[in-house]
Protein backbone atom coordinates (compact mmCIF):
# COMPACT_ATOMS: atom_id res chain seq x y z
CA UNK A 1 0.00 0.00 0.00
CA UNK A 2 1.53 3.56 -0.91
CA UNK A 3 3.34 5.10 2.09
CA UNK A 4 1.22 8.56 1.69
CA UNK A 5 -2.41 7.58 2.59
CA UNK A 6 -3.51 8.85 5.75
CA UNK A 7 -3.77 6.60 8.91
CA UNK A 8 -7.94 7.00 8.06
CA UNK A 9 -7.61 5.47 4.78
CA UNK A 10 -4.71 2.96 6.27
CA UNK A 11 -7.00 1.61 8.93
CA UNK A 12 -9.96 0.82 6.59
CA UNK A 13 -7.96 -0.51 3.32
CA UNK A 14 -4.24 -1.45 4.59
CA UNK A 15 -3.74 -5.61 3.74
CA UNK A 16 -6.96 -5.89 1.82
CA UNK A 17 -4.75 -6.74 -1.37
CA UNK A 18 -3.63 -9.93 0.81
CA UNK A 19 -7.56 -11.07 0.33
CA UNK A 20 -7.47 -13.67 -2.23
CA UNK A 21 -9.72 -12.82 -5.21
CA UNK A 22 -13.85 -12.83 -4.04
CA UNK A 23 -16.43 -10.20 -4.16
CA UNK A 24 -16.05 -9.69 -0.39
CA UNK A 25 -15.55 -5.71 0.81
CA UNK A 26 -14.39 -7.68 4.21
CA UNK A 27 -11.40 -10.51 4.63
CA UNK A 28 -13.46 -13.79 4.82
CA UNK A 29 -12.81 -15.93 8.04
CA UNK A 30 -11.01 -18.86 7.68
CA UNK A 31 -11.25 -20.70 10.37
CA UNK A 32 -9.02 -23.58 9.06
CA UNK A 33 -6.08 -25.12 11.28
CA UNK A 34 -4.58 -27.62 8.10
CA UNK A 35 -3.98 -26.22 4.68
CA UNK A 36 -3.39 -28.34 1.63
CA UNK A 37 0.36 -27.94 1.03
CA UNK A 38 1.39 -29.38 -2.55
CA UNK A 39 0.77 -26.03 -5.04
CA UNK A 40 2.27 -23.50 -2.05
CA UNK A 41 6.03 -22.86 -1.22
CA UNK A 42 4.76 -21.96 2.43
CA UNK A 43 3.05 -24.17 4.57
CA UNK A 44 0.22 -21.91 6.72
CA UNK A 45 -0.82 -22.92 9.60
CA UNK A 46 -2.14 -20.87 12.66
CA UNK A 47 0.56 -21.43 14.91
CA UNK A 48 3.45 -20.33 12.29
CA UNK A 49 1.23 -16.72 12.24
CA UNK A 50 0.85 -17.29 8.26
CA UNK A 51 -3.02 -17.61 7.73
CA UNK A 52 -4.40 -14.90 5.84
CA UNK A 53 -6.24 -13.79 8.80
CA UNK A 54 -3.62 -13.24 10.81
CA UNK A 55 -1.75 -11.41 8.02
CA UNK A 56 -3.97 -9.10 6.60
CA UNK A 57 -4.25 -7.49 10.29
CA UNK A 58 -0.03 -7.69 10.61
CA UNK A 59 -0.47 -5.57 7.14
CA UNK A 60 -2.82 -2.76 8.51
CA UNK A 61 -0.32 -2.70 11.84
CA UNK A 62 2.76 -2.25 9.99
CA UNK A 63 1.41 0.06 7.36
CA UNK A 64 -0.08 2.10 10.70
CA UNK A 65 3.49 2.36 12.48
CA UNK A 66 5.93 2.33 9.51
CA UNK A 67 7.40 -1.15 9.93
CA UNK A 68 8.78 -4.01 7.61
CA UNK A 69 7.24 -7.05 9.31
CA UNK A 70 5.65 -8.33 12.45
CA UNK A 71 3.81 -11.05 14.29
CA UNK A 72 -0.06 -11.14 15.93
CA UNK A 73 -0.05 -12.80 19.35
CA UNK A 74 -2.74 -13.90 21.50
CA UNK A 75 -2.24 -11.33 24.16
CA UNK A 76 -0.10 -8.64 25.04
CA UNK A 77 2.06 -10.63 27.19
CA UNK A 78 2.35 -13.34 24.38
CA UNK A 79 4.18 -10.45 22.41
CA UNK A 80 5.97 -9.23 25.05
CA UNK A 81 7.30 -12.08 26.61
CA UNK A 82 8.49 -13.47 23.31
CA UNK A 83 10.16 -10.56 22.32
CA UNK A 84 12.46 -10.05 24.82
CA UNK A 85 13.33 -13.68 25.50
CA UNK A 86 14.27 -13.52 21.78
CA UNK A 87 16.35 -10.97 22.23
CA UNK A 88 18.26 -11.49 24.97
CA UNK A 89 20.04 -14.79 26.13
CA UNK A 90 22.46 -15.69 29.25
CA UNK A 91 24.62 -13.02 30.17
CA UNK A 92 23.27 -10.14 28.54
CA UNK A 93 21.66 -6.93 29.93
CA UNK A 94 18.35 -5.18 29.60
CA UNK A 95 17.42 -1.61 30.61
CA UNK A 96 14.00 -1.01 31.17
CA UNK A 97 12.49 2.20 32.44
CA UNK A 98 10.90 2.92 35.91
CA UNK A 99 7.40 2.46 36.53
CA UNK A 100 6.95 -0.46 33.90
CA UNK A 101 3.59 -2.39 33.13
CA UNK A 102 2.72 -4.69 36.59
CA UNK A 103 2.91 -7.78 33.88
CA UNK A 104 6.33 -6.84 32.35
CA UNK A 105 7.47 -6.06 35.54
CA UNK A 106 6.60 -9.36 37.12
CA UNK A 107 7.97 -11.10 34.18
CA UNK A 108 11.39 -9.47 34.22
CA UNK A 109 11.74 -10.37 38.33
CA UNK A 110 9.98 -13.34 38.32
CA UNK A 111 12.15 -14.88 34.97
CA UNK A 112 14.78 -13.63 34.11
CA UNK A 113 17.33 -13.87 36.45
CA UNK A 114 16.87 -18.04 36.88
CA UNK A 115 17.63 -17.58 32.58
CA UNK A 116 20.64 -15.34 33.94
CA UNK A 117 19.70 -12.52 31.97
CA UNK A 118 20.77 -8.62 34.17
CA UNK A 119 18.10 -6.31 34.06
CA UNK A 120 17.96 -3.05 35.86
CA UNK A 121 15.42 -0.17 36.43
CA UNK A 122 16.41 3.70 35.26
CA UNK A 123 16.25 5.87 37.93
CA UNK A 124 14.09 8.27 36.23
CA UNK A 125 12.58 9.33 33.06
CA UNK A 126 15.17 11.26 31.92
CA UNK A 127 18.11 10.05 28.82
CA UNK A 128 20.49 10.50 31.44
CA UNK A 129 19.41 7.90 33.77
CA UNK A 130 19.11 5.47 30.81
CA UNK A 131 22.74 6.48 29.93
CA UNK A 132 23.96 5.78 33.51
CA UNK A 133 23.19 2.23 33.77
CA UNK A 134 24.14 0.96 30.66
CA UNK A 135 26.96 -2.05 30.72
CA UNK A 136 29.00 -3.24 27.93
CA UNK A 137 26.50 -6.21 27.59
CA UNK A 138 23.22 -4.37 27.72
CA UNK A 139 21.38 -5.72 24.40
CA UNK A 140 18.06 -3.72 25.07
CA UNK A 141 16.55 -0.30 26.06
CA UNK A 142 12.94 -1.04 26.68
CA UNK A 143 10.45 1.68 27.31
CA UNK A 144 6.99 2.60 27.77
CA UNK A 145 5.97 6.37 27.28
CA UNK A 146 3.63 8.24 28.10
CA UNK A 147 4.16 5.67 31.46
CA UNK A 148 1.12 3.86 33.70
CA UNK A 149 -0.08 5.75 35.52
CA UNK A 150 1.17 9.03 35.85
CA UNK A 151 1.29 9.83 32.26
CA UNK A 152 5.16 10.57 31.90
CA UNK A 153 7.22 11.45 28.64
CA UNK A 154 10.43 9.98 27.94
CA UNK A 155 12.17 10.96 24.71
CA UNK A 156 11.77 8.24 22.67
CA UNK A 157 14.26 10.17 19.64
CA UNK A 158 17.32 10.73 22.34
CA UNK A 159 16.85 6.96 23.77
CA UNK A 160 17.08 5.47 19.86
CA UNK A 161 19.99 7.61 19.53
CA UNK A 162 21.77 6.90 22.52
CA UNK A 163 20.83 3.22 21.96
CA UNK A 164 22.06 3.45 18.04
CA UNK A 165 25.83 4.25 19.50
CA UNK A 166 26.26 1.65 21.37
CA UNK A 167 24.29 -0.66 19.01
CA UNK A 168 21.43 -1.62 21.52
CA UNK A 169 18.46 -3.09 20.32
CA UNK A 170 15.32 -0.75 21.79
CA UNK A 171 11.79 -1.77 21.95
CA UNK A 172 8.90 0.33 23.30
CA UNK A 173 5.35 -1.08 24.97
CA UNK A 174 3.31 1.72 22.57
CA UNK A 175 0.06 0.48 23.66
CA UNK A 176 -1.21 3.64 25.89
CA UNK A 177 -0.35 5.76 22.68
CA UNK A 178 -1.71 3.54 20.09
CA UNK A 179 -0.17 3.63 16.85
CA UNK A 180 -2.35 6.98 15.58
CA UNK A 181 -0.37 9.21 18.20
CA UNK A 182 2.71 7.93 18.12
CA UNK A 183 5.37 6.00 15.55
CA UNK A 184 8.61 5.44 17.94
CA UNK A 185 9.98 3.61 14.43
CA UNK A 186 10.18 6.49 12.69
CA UNK A 187 11.72 8.34 15.70
CA UNK A 188 14.51 5.69 15.67
CA UNK A 189 13.00 2.93 18.03
CA UNK A 190 13.53 -0.76 16.75
CA UNK A 191 10.40 -2.70 18.00
CA UNK A 192 7.34 -1.74 19.00
CA UNK A 193 4.77 -3.54 21.09
CA UNK A 194 1.11 -3.63 21.75
CA UNK A 195 -1.40 -4.73 23.96
CA UNK A 196 -3.93 -5.04 21.32
CA UNK A 197 -6.50 -5.85 23.96
CA UNK A 198 -6.27 -1.73 24.42
CA UNK A 199 -6.77 0.65 22.15
CA UNK A 200 -6.19 -1.66 18.85
CA UNK A 201 -9.26 -4.15 20.16
CA UNK A 202 -11.13 -0.70 21.53
CA UNK A 203 -14.25 -2.35 22.71
CA UNK A 204 -13.01 -4.22 25.86
CA UNK A 205 -14.01 -7.44 23.96
CA UNK A 206 -10.99 -8.43 22.98
CA UNK A 207 -7.73 -9.76 24.02
CA UNK A 208 -4.64 -9.89 21.51
CA UNK A 209 -1.15 -8.57 21.28
CA UNK A 210 1.20 -7.75 18.33
CA UNK A 211 5.06 -6.71 17.64
CA UNK A 212 6.21 -4.48 14.92
CA UNK A 213 9.67 -4.03 13.80
CA UNK A 214 12.13 -4.53 10.70
CA UNK A 215 12.33 -7.81 8.61
CA UNK A 216 15.32 -8.97 9.99
CA UNK A 217 14.40 -8.44 13.86
CA UNK A 218 11.21 -10.10 12.60
CA UNK A 219 12.64 -13.19 11.94
CA UNK A 220 14.39 -13.57 15.37
CA UNK A 221 11.19 -12.89 17.08
CA UNK A 222 9.17 -15.62 15.14
CA UNK A 223 11.77 -18.33 15.89
CA UNK A 224 10.84 -17.80 18.89
CA UNK A 225 7.04 -17.47 18.49
CA UNK A 226 6.88 -20.55 16.53
CA UNK A 227 7.70 -22.42 19.31
CA UNK A 228 6.16 -20.92 21.98
CA UNK A 229 2.95 -20.62 20.29
CA UNK A 230 1.14 -17.65 21.36
CA UNK A 231 -0.76 -17.24 18.38
CA UNK A 232 -4.74 -16.25 17.51
CA UNK A 233 -7.48 -18.05 16.12
CA UNK A 234 -9.52 -16.19 12.65
CA UNK A 235 -12.80 -15.51 14.44
CA UNK A 236 -10.61 -13.32 16.56
CA UNK A 237 -8.62 -11.72 14.17
CA UNK A 238 -11.84 -10.70 12.19
CA UNK A 239 -12.94 -8.73 15.22
CA UNK A 240 -9.94 -7.51 15.58
CA UNK A 241 -9.57 -6.24 12.03
CA UNK A 242 -13.40 -4.68 12.37
CA UNK A 243 -11.70 -2.86 15.12
CA UNK A 244 -8.99 -1.29 13.30
CA UNK A 245 -11.04 0.11 10.99
CA UNK A 246 -12.43 2.51 13.00
CA UNK A 247 -8.98 3.30 14.81
CA UNK A 248 -8.16 6.56 13.59
CA UNK A 249 -11.78 7.75 14.09
CA UNK A 250 -11.75 6.18 18.13
CA UNK A 251 -8.84 7.37 19.09
CA UNK A 252 -9.26 10.94 17.61
CA UNK A 253 -12.60 10.76 20.31
CA UNK A 254 -10.33 9.84 22.88
CA UNK A 255 -7.70 12.68 22.17
CA UNK A 256 -10.59 15.00 22.23
CA UNK A 257 -12.01 13.71 25.19
CA UNK A 258 -9.29 13.53 27.17
CA UNK A 259 -8.02 17.09 26.48
CA UNK A 260 -11.36 18.31 27.36
CA UNK A 261 -11.74 16.39 30.83
CA UNK A 262 -8.14 17.03 31.78
CA UNK A 263 -9.03 20.56 31.58
CA UNK A 264 -11.98 20.40 32.97
CA UNK A 265 -10.65 18.29 36.16
CA UNK A 266 -7.63 20.71 36.58
CA UNK A 267 -10.01 23.97 37.38
CA UNK A 268 -11.62 21.88 40.26
CA UNK A 269 -10.64 22.42 43.83
CA UNK A 270 -11.29 18.64 45.15
CA UNK A 271 -8.56 17.85 42.68
CA UNK A 272 -4.90 18.16 43.35
CA UNK A 273 -2.99 17.52 40.92
CA UNK A 274 -4.17 16.19 36.91
CA UNK A 275 -1.64 14.46 35.10
CA UNK A 276 -2.26 14.39 30.86
CA UNK A 277 0.69 15.25 28.53
CA UNK A 278 -1.88 17.32 26.83
CA UNK A 279 -1.62 20.17 29.35
CA UNK A 280 1.13 22.56 28.70
CA UNK A 281 1.45 22.26 32.78
CA UNK A 282 2.69 18.67 32.13
CA UNK A 283 6.18 18.68 32.32
CA UNK A 284 6.79 16.38 29.33
CA UNK A 285 4.16 18.50 27.27
CA UNK A 286 7.33 19.97 24.84
CA UNK A 287 8.41 16.79 24.41
CA UNK A 288 5.12 14.81 24.38
CA UNK A 289 4.35 17.57 21.36
CA UNK A 290 6.97 16.66 19.49
CA UNK A 291 6.73 12.95 19.43
CA UNK A 292 2.88 12.37 19.85
CA UNK A 293 0.27 13.12 17.35
CA UNK A 294 -2.16 13.54 19.64
CA UNK A 295 -2.07 13.04 23.42
CA UNK A 296 -3.98 10.26 23.73
CA UNK A 297 -6.92 9.39 25.81
CA UNK A 298 -5.18 8.43 29.21
CA UNK A 299 -5.17 10.63 32.36
CA UNK A 300 -4.84 10.69 35.62
CA UNK A 301 -5.85 12.84 38.72
CA UNK A 302 -5.18 12.99 42.28
CA UNK A 303 -8.02 13.97 44.70
CA UNK A 304 -7.36 16.98 47.77
CA UNK A 305 -7.69 13.47 49.79
CA UNK A 306 -6.31 10.40 50.81
CA UNK A 307 -9.08 9.09 52.55
CA UNK A 308 -9.71 5.84 50.66
CA UNK A 309 -13.26 5.52 51.75
CA UNK A 310 -13.83 8.98 50.50
CA UNK A 311 -12.07 7.68 46.99
CA UNK A 312 -14.61 4.54 47.51
CA UNK A 313 -17.55 6.94 47.81
CA UNK A 314 -16.46 8.74 45.13
CA UNK A 315 -16.23 6.19 42.96
CA UNK A 316 -20.08 4.56 43.96
CA UNK A 317 -21.24 7.94 42.88
CA UNK A 318 -20.15 7.91 39.27
CA UNK A 319 -22.72 6.88 36.26
CA UNK A 320 -21.37 6.18 32.89
CA UNK A 321 -17.61 6.25 34.25
CA UNK A 322 -16.72 2.36 35.65
CA UNK A 323 -14.49 1.60 38.19
CA UNK A 324 -12.48 -1.38 36.92
CA UNK A 325 -9.59 -2.29 35.26
CA UNK A 326 -8.20 -2.29 31.90
CA UNK A 327 -8.22 0.95 29.57
CA UNK A 328 -8.82 1.62 25.75
CA UNK A 329 -12.23 0.82 25.28
CA UNK A 330 -15.04 3.03 23.94
CA UNK A 331 -16.68 3.16 27.20
CA UNK A 332 -14.93 5.61 30.24
CA UNK A 333 -13.49 3.36 32.85
CA UNK A 334 -11.23 4.36 36.17
CA UNK A 335 -9.64 2.16 38.73
CA UNK A 336 -7.66 3.33 42.02
CA UNK A 337 -4.05 2.68 41.24
CA UNK A 338 -3.48 1.79 45.27
CA UNK A 339 -6.11 -0.69 45.83
CA UNK A 340 -5.95 -2.34 41.90
CA UNK A 341 -2.82 -2.28 40.00
CA UNK A 342 -0.19 -1.22 42.83
CA UNK A 343 -1.87 -2.64 45.57
CA UNK A 344 0.38 -5.09 46.59
CA UNK A 345 3.17 -2.39 46.97
CA UNK A 346 3.41 -0.78 51.03
CA UNK A 347 1.99 2.41 51.30
CA UNK A 348 5.76 3.81 51.29
CA UNK A 349 6.48 2.36 48.23
CA UNK A 350 3.57 3.90 46.51
CA UNK A 351 4.43 7.23 47.67
CA UNK A 352 8.41 6.72 46.41
CA UNK A 353 6.71 6.74 43.00
CA UNK A 354 4.36 8.95 42.92
CA UNK A 355 1.18 7.07 43.89
CA UNK A 356 -1.29 8.26 46.49
CA UNK A 357 -4.21 6.85 47.95
CA UNK A 358 -6.00 9.69 46.12
CA UNK A 359 -4.80 8.91 42.71
CA UNK A 360 -7.56 7.64 39.97
CA UNK A 361 -6.53 6.42 36.47
CA UNK A 362 -9.05 7.68 34.25
CA UNK A 363 -9.12 5.89 30.87
CA UNK A 364 -11.44 8.71 29.25
CA UNK A 365 -13.58 7.01 26.37
CA UNK A 366 -15.89 8.27 23.38
CA UNK A 367 -19.00 9.21 25.33
CA UNK A 368 -20.63 12.74 25.25
CA UNK A 369 -17.37 14.98 27.09
CA UNK A 370 -20.34 16.77 28.71
CA UNK A 371 -22.21 13.95 29.95
CA UNK A 372 -18.31 12.69 31.48
CA UNK A 373 -18.04 15.95 32.92
CA UNK A 374 -21.83 15.78 34.51
CA UNK A 375 -21.34 12.59 36.26
CA UNK A 376 -17.83 13.72 37.61
CA UNK A 377 -19.44 16.75 38.72
CA UNK A 378 -21.91 14.38 40.39
CA UNK A 379 -19.94 12.12 41.99
CA UNK A 380 -17.64 15.42 43.34
CA UNK A 381 -20.58 16.47 45.15
CA UNK A 382 -20.30 13.58 47.31
CA UNK A 383 -17.18 15.01 47.83
CA UNK A 384 -17.62 18.76 48.38
CA UNK A 385 -16.81 18.67 52.24
CA UNK A 386 -13.08 18.24 50.62
CA UNK A 387 -13.50 21.85 48.65
CA UNK A 388 -11.28 23.69 51.63
CA UNK A 389 -8.54 21.09 52.05
CA UNK A 390 -6.34 22.39 49.24
C1 LIG B 1 0.88 -0.90 28.89
C2 LIG B 1 0.50 -2.35 28.84
N1 LIG B 1 1.31 -3.23 28.23
C3 LIG B 1 1.02 -4.53 28.17
C4 LIG B 1 -0.12 -5.04 28.76
C5 LIG B 1 -0.38 -6.53 28.71
O1 LIG B 1 -1.35 -6.80 27.73
P1 LIG B 1 -2.34 -8.07 27.80
O2 LIG B 1 -3.18 -7.91 29.02
O3 LIG B 1 -3.07 -7.97 26.49
O4 LIG B 1 -1.49 -9.29 27.88
C6 LIG B 1 -1.00 -4.16 29.41
C7 LIG B 1 -2.23 -4.68 30.05
O5 LIG B 1 -2.85 -4.02 30.84
C8 LIG B 1 -0.68 -2.78 29.44
O6 LIG B 1 -1.47 -1.89 30.07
Amino acid sequence: MEEKLSKETLCIHAGSELIPHSQSVVTPVYPASSYKYRETTENTYPRYFNTINQKVIVEKLCALEGAQDGILFSSGMAAISTTLFALLQQGDHVVFCKGLYGGTYHLVTSEFEKRGIQFSFAADHSTEAFSAILTPHTKVIYIETPSNPLLEILDIQAISQLAKKKAIITVIDNTFASPINQNPISLGFDVVIHSGTKYLGGHSDLCFGAVVTSSVLKERIYALAVNYGGSINALDCYLIERSLKTLAVRVEKHNENAMILASFLQELPEVKNVYYPGLKSHPGHEIASAQMHGFGGMLSFELATNSLTQVDLFLDKLRFIQPAMSLGGVESLICSPATTSHATLSQQERQEIGISDGLLRFSVGIENSQDLIKDLKSAFRSLSVLAHVR
